[in-house]
């Protein structure tokens, strides 16, 4: 099993006017990992995102994938190149099946190499991908389904499945069971667990229980700086991290 680093972020920044909303974050995402960043409402957790994925420009810092530093390259590039991330709710096709919603990423994912295969070859090639998709996530049995009229838990999962057609090597996701009813909630949990033993997912997310049950480590962000990273035993006795979450129901859970 290759335990290779795929992402790093040096002293990377993104300010707001006079906001530090990520401040000199290194980072280092690990492929087959869940690697977590965790932190009270506005430690810069969505802005690390937005800057990795390239949706917002770094303001200082840079970020490398596989040796290649590709701090100002364009989102679509960063995709072509493995990284991918959810974009809550707003990538699906409400009024498309989800079998329909995964094809046309699978097809516009594979698009370049169907262009030397025979029309037949390449639908079948772009529905073999989308059915193996649906399996992995757990959908198959709503493929049918019209996306506005699935549970919200499983739009969520919708989502994933939308960008696991871009097959990804970094999987990045912000809140992704925002919302989830508590066996939604479980359900996300074991298929972001499974994910993390085929790819690097780097995992923003508010539950701690599920950060504390499925990532192998936890970076935690406070007012855009990292104040500590390690495993789950070890962030849960950290007291500077007891500190930042001071009087905060998060930290509830693990002293409960
Ligand atoms: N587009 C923006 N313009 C100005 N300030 C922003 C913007 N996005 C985020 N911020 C600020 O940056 C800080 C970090 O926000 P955010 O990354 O959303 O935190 P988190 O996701 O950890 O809750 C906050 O102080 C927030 O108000
Ligand atoms: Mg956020």
């Amino acid at each position: 099993m290759s335990q290779a680093t795929l992402l790093t972020t040096k002293d990377l920044s993104k300010h707001f006017d006079g906001v530090m909303a990520v401040n000199l974050v290194n980072l280092e995402v690990t492929d087959q990992e869940v690697h977590s960043i965790i932190g009270p409402n506005g430690a810069g957790k969505t802005t690390l995102i937005n800057v990795i994925t390239g949706l917002l420009a770094a303001s200082e810092g840079s970020v490398t994938y596989q040796g290649q530093d590709i701090t100002t390259k364009p989102v679509h590039e960063r995709v072509r190149l493995g990284i991918c991330r959810t974009f809550q709710i707003t990538s699906i096709f409400m009024g498309l099946t989800v079998y329909e919603n995964v094809r046309i990423a699978a097809q516009s994912h594979l698009g370049g190499s169907l262009r030397i295969m025979s029309p037949r070859g390449g639908l079948k090639r772009v529905n073999a991908k989308t059915e193996q998709i649906l399996e992995r996530v757990g959908l198959t049995h709503v493929a049918g389904r019209q996306a506005e009229l699935l549970a919200h838990g499983d739009q969520r999962v919708l989502e994933v499945a939308i960008s696991l057609a871009s097959e990804p090597q970094v999987l990045l996701l912000d809140e992704p069971a925002a919302g989830m009813s508590p066996a939604e909630t479980d359900q996300m949990s074991e298929l972001i667990a499974a994910l993390g033993t085929e790819m690097a997912v780097l995992l923003v997310e508010h539950d701690m229980e599920v950060v504390m049950a499925i990532s192998q480590r936890i970076t935690v962000l406070h007012q855009g700086g990292v104040i500590a990273r390690g495993t789950p035993e070890e962030i849960a006795s950290d007291q500077q991290v007891r500190e930042a979450y001071l009087g905060g129901d998060d930290w509830a859970v693990l002293t409960a």
